[in-house]
């Protein structure tokens, strides 16, 4: 018997995983699935369970490297309506985490709710921003969740209060846990200021970052409230290239693939970008992207 047999979910074998990142990169994940509900998703956990199938959650691909040679296991992503809800409360969005930061964002400034303008032009979805308590220097997601609730890998609905949802910098005890669903605390505010903010955000963004090529976002963690962009770009490293990956011109911590980027490209270049910084700074820089 195979472990997929009972399951209404789709699964999809060997799927090439550069359609599924926005680096473009990644050989196939062994299964790939987008269960329709979480009753779906229950059955599907319950069954990788049973016959020990590690799982991959991917929101929409922005933060990750997959591996050249593929995945085994499964990949699962929440992209089906039952995880994009929005439901509006006394300036408050309950969200489910396959929503995308730029449609949450809409959402919020047709409702006139402020405080999530930070997020504009970062290419995720809720799910993803809280596992990894996206954000800029001095505002996080995380500072304005409520409450989230979460599947367990056993199937278990589980919801927590904010006092028990500890964030990071670029972490979240969430990530242990599919995330399902957050309650957000918002501000009333008139609609053109926080259309006007957004806008400043998003004009920022493409100063400093462009937005011509496939890329994973920042790479490294800044390093103490340093830029690591900066930290890179003081050594030099602005254009460097390995094969199809470039060091972006712009923003020293994006790594740009130029059309036919491997991800072993990627990591020499990650690598050289940290053995140039160790020497000259005596820093050791982490990555921010997931490598899978
Ligand atoms: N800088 C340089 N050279 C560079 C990059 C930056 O000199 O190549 C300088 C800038 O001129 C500026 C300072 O460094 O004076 C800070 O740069 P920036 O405002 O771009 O901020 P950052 O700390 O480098 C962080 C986040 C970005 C986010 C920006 C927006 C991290 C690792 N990075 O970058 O997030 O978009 O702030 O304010 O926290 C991401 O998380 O994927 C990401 C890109």
């Amino acid at each position: 018997m195979n472990w997929w047999q009972d399951l209404k979910t789709k699964i999809k074998f060997q799927e090439p995983m550069q359609g599924h990142t926005t680096f473009k990169i990644g050989g196939p994940a062994e299964y790939y699935a987008e269960p329709k509900d979480t009753r779906q998703l229950k059955l599907l956990l319950k069954s990788a369970n049973r016959y020990n199938i590690p799982i991959l959650v991917i929101g929409a691909g922005s933060n990750i490297l997959v591996n050249d040679n593929g995945l085994k296991g499964i990949v699962l992503r929440l992209n089906s309506p039952a995880f994009k809800k929005v439901s509006l409360g006394h300036n408050r969005l309950s969200v489910a985490s396959g929503v995308s930061l730029s449609r949450l964002l809409k959402i919020a400034r047709q409702q006139g709710l402020a405080g999530l303008e930070f997020l504009a032009g970062i290419p995720g979805t809720v799910g993803g921003a809280l596992a990894m308590n996206a954000g800029i220097p001095k505002k996080n997601i995380g500072d304005l969740v409520e409450a989230a609730s979460v599947m367990d890998y056993r199937g278990k609905i589980r919801t927590f209060p904010k006092e028990k949802i500890k964030f990071g910098y670029r972490t979240s005890n969430l990530s242990k846990y599919i995330i399902l669903n957050a309650r957000l605390k918002l501000i009333k505010e008139d609609k053109r200021e926080i259309k006007n903010r957004i806008k400043e955000y998003l004009g920022y963004r493409r100063k400093t970052q462009g937005k011509s090529r496939a890329s994973a976002g920042c790479v490294f963690k800044n390093y103490k409230g340093l830029s690591a962009g900066k930290i890179i770009d003081l050594c030099g490293l602005k254009g460097k290239r390995v094969r199809g990956a470039s060091i972006s011109g712009r923003h020293a911590n994006f790594i740009l693939n130029l059309g036919h980027a491997q991800a072993r490209d990627v990591l020499r270049l990650m690598a050289l970008v940290k053995k140039e910084v160790k020497k000259k700074f005596n820093i050791t820089l982490e990555p921010e992207i997931k490598i899978w």
